[in-house]
Formats: structure tokens, sequence, C-alpha cells
């Protein structure tokens, strides 16, 4: 296990600084689950709804199975397919947890997230502490993605084939495979390996700290870039979203609306793939009002971009979260409290996947800074954008289309200049 909790937390927390965004109001008191559940709610809406599974141990907790089963349409095993516990020894592979949750998964009509095939983390001993060649490398990269993701052929809906390749600062993340494939060799071969092994599962690059436009999102945008141009199998980035309840106006919704359009235009999907939002403990009535908002406005993004199917959090009660163990003092960042219990940001979430999508009614930018400017500032063409409640308007497939004038994608986003439709009521 090559986990290094100390580069994870300064990065978190870091993060947790930057992504200072809370969204509006909502009911700080426990309130019994919806009916219909988050699953019903979110089919309704074209979108998928998941949580991470801890592991397979807690699937055998009543209270943890029947909560998964009941509001959750997507699964993600949060350890259980890395390569250090999937993968223990070089000619060792270890299924039997991961097989269990997709097992879970496909009894309660659940589809499956795949994480991941390639990270700089969470990688066994024999493989960083092991001396390989380039050749030998590129085979065992090769070998690895072919068994794991031939096992589950057929089952798996979207892997994460690359886990944060891109640092905190922007740069490159060393992992075995930089190191010694080279960069971006590597993630060229594992994108087109996933694809070969399983050619109907989407293909996704997942990352953290993307979620607002930055520096960060901008080598994102430029590495993914660079995959499409060279014709590299790539179907969508994971927007991890590890957040932390604070406060921010709606504008934060448009931030995160305007990367995922960034990234419709270059023709690709997104998918939140393992939000929470953490809250300094014990957590306060206010402190929940907070984070539920943030999870109503992610949520909200999530659904106003057309590329965003897949909304997943990672995990789904403050029974089993990664963050008090690495950020001590902070937790209570999932919908659920320990007991099962809804929290307001379960409320957020069912309230805002129940309001009605508005009939389509456009309004035209009429130019790319225009757009930009909008999205920025709220307003298109002097019609707001996002409304009071931090609702509003994006724009649908058939509606989308770039002013670049140049024939091949620049590695920064464009403008947006494009027609807005209205898919939430105030
Ligand atoms: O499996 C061992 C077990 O044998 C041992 O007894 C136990 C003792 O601590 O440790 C177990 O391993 C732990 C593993 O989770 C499984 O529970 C590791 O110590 C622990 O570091 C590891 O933490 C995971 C973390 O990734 C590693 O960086 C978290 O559960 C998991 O939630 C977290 O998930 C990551 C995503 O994969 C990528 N994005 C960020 C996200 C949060 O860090």
């Amino acid at each position: 296990m090559t986990s290094n909790p100390t580069r994870r937390a300064v990065a978190v927390s870091v993060l947790l600084l930057a992504a200072v965004i809370s969204f509006g109001g909502a009911n700080p008191t426990a309130t019994a689950a919806s009916t219909p559940p988050l699953r019903d709610l979110a089919a309704s809406r074209g979108l998928r709804v998941g949580a991470a599974i801890n592991d397979a141990a807690t699937l055998g907790i009543p209270a943890y199975a029947d909560t998964l089963a009941r509001e959750y349409s997507m699964g993600v095993s949060e350890n259980a397919m890395k390569w250090g516990l999937i993968h223990p020894a070089p000619n060792t592979y270890d299924f039997a947890d991961a097989d269990a949750e997709v097992a879970f998964a496909e009894a309660h009509g659940m589809t499956m997230r795949g994480h991941n095939l390639a990270w700089w983390n969470q990688n066994p001993a024999w493989l960083t502490g092991g001396t390989f060649t380039h050749d030998q490398l590129v085979q065992i990269l090769d070998d690895h993605i072919n068994t794991v993701v031939g096992h589950y052929k057929g089952r798996i809906a979207e892997w994460d084939v690359v886990n944060e390749a891109v640092a905190l600062d922007g740069s490159a993340q060393p992992n075995p495979w930089s190191n010694g494939i080279g960069n971006p060799a590597y993630i060229d071969q594992a994108f087109r390996t996933a694809r070969a092994a399983d050619p109907a599962a989407k293909l996704f690059y997942n990352d953290y700290a993307i979620e607002q436009p930055s520096q960060r999102f901008d080598a994102v945008y430029a590495l993914v870039t660079g995959l499409v141009q060279r014709g590299v199998p790539i179907d969508g980035v994971g927007f991890q979203a590890h957040l932390g309840a604070n406060t921010c106006d709606s504008s934060c919704v448009n931030g995160m609306l305007t990367n995922m359009l960034a990234l419709h235009r270059l023709g690709l999907q997104v998918s939140i793939t393992e939000l929470d939002v953490s809250v300094v403990l014990p957590p306060t009535p206010a402190s929940l009002t907070e984070q539920a908002s943030m999870y109503a406005g992610v949520l909200k993004a999530c659904l106003l971009a057309p590329n965003c199917h897949s909304f997943v959090t990672w995990g789904f009660t403050d029974a089993y979260s990664w963050i008090p163990s690495t950020l001590p003092g902070r937790g209570a960042a999932l919908p659920f409290d320990e007991s099962y219990q809804t929290k307001p940001a379960y409320d957020a979430l069912a309230a805002t996947l129940a309001k009605p999508p508005m009939a389509p009614t456009c309004g035209q930018f009429s130019t790319p800074a225009a757009a930009q400017a909008a999205l920025s500032g709220n307003t298109v063409d002097g019609a707001p954008l996002l409304d009071a409640n931090g609702d509003g308007v994006a724009c649908n497939e058939s509606a989308v289309t770039t002013t670049s004038t140049s024939s091949s994608p620049s590695t920064t986003p464009p403008a947006i200049a494009t027609v807005a439709v209205p898919r939430f009521t105030g």
C-alpha cells in the first residue's frame, strides 16, 4: 500500500479552501426519506444517482444495504477495484470484494462505475517497490486493464481509467506509469486498452479540484484536449467534487456549469463522481444548511449541463466516510447521518430533483464575450441565467454551438456563445 495521507490531507485541505461554495437555504432538521426515493426522482430527470460502496462487508449491514438499494441507481467501489486490493501480487488478482459489490448492484437494478485503472495512490508494494523496464511496465499495465476490465465486461457503465494525473498545482502527477512509460503515453495506453477490453464502457478521466474555472481545470482541459486530438478513446471527465461547506453565491453553479459546458464542446460527458461536503465537527443547523445548499448547487449544475448523466457521492452515510480520518475536525459530509437518518442535504437533493423542467425557451448570446460575461454575471442579454433560488438555465444538446474559428481544439476552454434553455422552475 502506498497511500500518502499527508499529501492527500494537504491536497484536500487546499481543495476545501478553493471550494468554499454554498448556494442558498435548506431545512436543517432530519426528515424521513422521500417518496419516491432519489433514484426514481433522478430517473425522471435522465440522471443516475449513485454512491460509493464502502466495502463488501458493509453490505451485510441491513440499514446500509437497504438505504443504498432503495435510494441509489448507481454504485462504485470505494476501494475494492483499486490496484492495491484487486491485484495484490504480480500474478494474483482478488476479485472477491469487488465481485460482491457488483453483484449487489446488479441484484438491485443499479449500474456500476469502475474506480480506477491507473492512479498514483493505493498501488501494491510489488509495483511501487519493483524495478521494471519501460516494456515491462507497458505489459503490466496492459495485463491489468485487460484482466480487470475484461472480468467485468458488460457490467460496468463507466470506468475511471486514469485518476488524478494532474497534481494540485497543475503539473503532471508522478506515478509508476508516468515515470516508467512516459506521460501522456501511459494515459493514451490506458484508455486504448480499456476501450478494447470493453467497448461498451464509457471511459472517464477523473480528478479533484476542477469544479470551478481555475488553472487546475485548464490543465485538465489541456490534458483531455490532447486525448481528443490524438484520437484516444475518452468519453468523459469525472468531477470528484470533494467540497467543504462554506459561503458563496449562485455564481458557483455557473462556474461548475462553465467547466461542464467547455467539456461538452469537446464532445465529452461529465459525471459528478465523488461528491461530499464536509463541515466542521460537530455539525450545526447552520452548517448543515450550508451543506444542503452545496449539494443542491452541484446537482443543479449537473442537471443544467446537457452532458452530465451521473451524480455520485463518495458514500452516503456519515457512518462510513474517508473524511474524519483524513481531515481531523471535519466530517458529517454525506446526505444520511450515522444512523441512516436523512439530513437537510438529502432533502435538498430530493427537492431539486423533484422540480419539473421548464419548457424550453431560448435566449441567444450575441457574442462569445457576452456569453462568458453572462455566465459569470448570471445574466443572458439582460435576463438572469440563474434566478434568485439559484435555479436557472443552461444549454441543451442540440442548441450548443461553438464560436471557435479554429479547426482544431485549443488548449484553453473557448468562450461560450450558444442558446440557453431553462430546465428548472424557480
Ligand atoms: O485495506 C487496509 C486494511 O487491511 C487495514 O487494516 C486498514 C488499516 O488502516 O487500512 C486499509 O486500507 C485503507 C483503505 O482505505 C481501505 O479501507 C487505507 O489505509 C486508507 O488509506 C484507504 O483510504 C482510501 C483513500 O482513497 C486512499 O487514498 C479511502 O477509503 C477512499 O475513500 C479514498 O478515496 C479517494 C478516491 O479513490 C480518489 N479521490 C479521492 C478520494 C478520497 O481520498
